[in-house]
């Protein structure tokens, strides 16, 4: 959200090295025997850097939340390390983490959700100082409305529920919420796609402010592909658990090298009608995958209209690729090339898509 910085530029706040988040799959009543595992987030590299905001995207069950949950440490990984300042939070005991839990908040899609109906909104800002034991009775509610005050909440409204304040305004008080204790990176999942499209500009200017007023840094993850444009310096675009390309967001947009990503730019270009009188639609054939068998090679083999034999063999490796600037990175082996059109042409190798049932899943 603030100047547009690439790979290469500022200092890393957070490093995402090697990630891997599996849900074992147990059946069985009493020995509970592991029968498979969801692979969530099956290898992900990614940097942060401080003052930016990172978008995330991909479709629907391609491994954003469990990432972002694992860069909060809300979820233990299955290996990896994730970085923080430096530091492997991974590995860190319960007294490095409390500290851990300071810097970095969360922002949940869900503004009804994640806020207790029968706690008045003053005490539900005012948790972080409770929990960190930093500020407590008249300082503690001087801070709140101060809070409140930030976000665009009428402070007087300290003793209302949540159920007495609309989408929007709930969402300000989560917003409040992750502020309070002055987070180094907030982790923004999906923070207002349950909002009225009227309302959901407000927010994000509201974010957008705030960056700029404390110098914050957003993981941003939407699946309003002009909304993450709009607010992202650098973009990564995720596909089955891995990253299928990463760059600054106008090389991601306007330079798309990963097939995957092109398909999903043309079918958002849909919507926007400038857009879609340039670029032809590319429809992708076929289901998405099961996160627990990947397919081999390159897990975008079965749907993709440039596959070849060395993709189903080869996994591509996530690299920057000739041509392309500093901190662009793809992981395809034959990316799309600038003039090349993938609109009417079909996957190009046939596919057997196994969908296992899901019994019990154990996180
Ligand atoms: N706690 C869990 N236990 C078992 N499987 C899980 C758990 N959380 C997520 N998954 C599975 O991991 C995969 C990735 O899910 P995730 O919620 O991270 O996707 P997403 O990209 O955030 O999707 P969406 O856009 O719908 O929010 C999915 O197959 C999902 O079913
Ligand atoms: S590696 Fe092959 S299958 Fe994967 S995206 Fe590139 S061309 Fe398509
Ligand atoms: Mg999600």
């Amino acid at each position: 959200m603030s100047a547009r910085r690439i790979e290469g530029e500022g200092e890393v706040l957070v490093s995402v090295e090697g990630v891997y988040k599996h849900f074992p799959i147990r059946q069985g009543i009493v020995f509970k025997k592991e029968v498979g595992r969801v692979h969530a987030v099956d290898g992900v590299d990614l940097r942060v850097r401080r003052g930016e905001t990172l978008g995330i995207v991909g479709e629907s069950g391609c491994g954003k939340s469990t990432l972002a949950r694992c860069i909060t440490g809300l979820h233990p990984v299955t290996s990896g390390r994730i970085l923080f300042e430096g530091t492997d939070i991974t590995g860190l005991p319960k007294s490095g983490l409390k500290a851990f839990r300071r810097d970095v908040q969360m922002i949940f899609q869900d503004p009804y959700g994640s806020l207790n109906p029968r706690r008045r909104v003053g005490s539900i800002i005012g948790d972080p100082f409770a929990v960190h034991a930093t500020a407590a009775g008249a300082e503690r509610k001087r801070r709140v409305q101060e809070l409140m005050e930030l976000v665009g909440l009428n402070p007087e409204h300290y003793n209302r529920f949540p159920a007495e304040f609309s989408g929007g305004q709930r969402q300000r008080i989560g917003v409040a919420r992750a502020l309070a204790l002055r987070p180094k990176l907030i982790v923004c999942d999906e923070p207002v796609s349950a909002l009225d499209v009227s309302i959901q500009a407000q927010v994000v200017n509201l974010l957008k402010d705030l960056q700029d007023e404390f110098g914050l840094t957003y993981v941003f993850i939407a699946h309003d592909l002009s909304l993450v444009r709009y607010v992202s310096d650098r973009v990564a675009v995720m596909y089955l658990g891995k990253v299928a390309e990463a760059a600054a967001v106008e090389d991601v947009y306007v330079r798309p090298r990963h097939p995957y990503t092109a398909a999903l730019l043309s079918a958002a270009s849909v919507s926007d009608p400038d857009a879609a009188e340039r670029a032809e639609r590319i429809v992708l054939t076929g289901d998405v995958p099961s996160p627990i068998q990947p397919p081999p090679g390159c897990r975008f083999h079965p749907r993709c209209p440039k596959a070849a034999g060395r993709c189903v063999e080869e996994d591509p490796p996530l690299i920057r690729r000739d041509g392309d600037a500093p901190g662009h990175v793809t992981a395809c082996h034959f990316p799309v090339e600038p003039g090349e059109s993938l609109a009417g042409r079909e996957a190009s190798i046939a596919q057997v898509s196994t969908q296992p049932d899901l019994p019990e899943v154990e996180q």
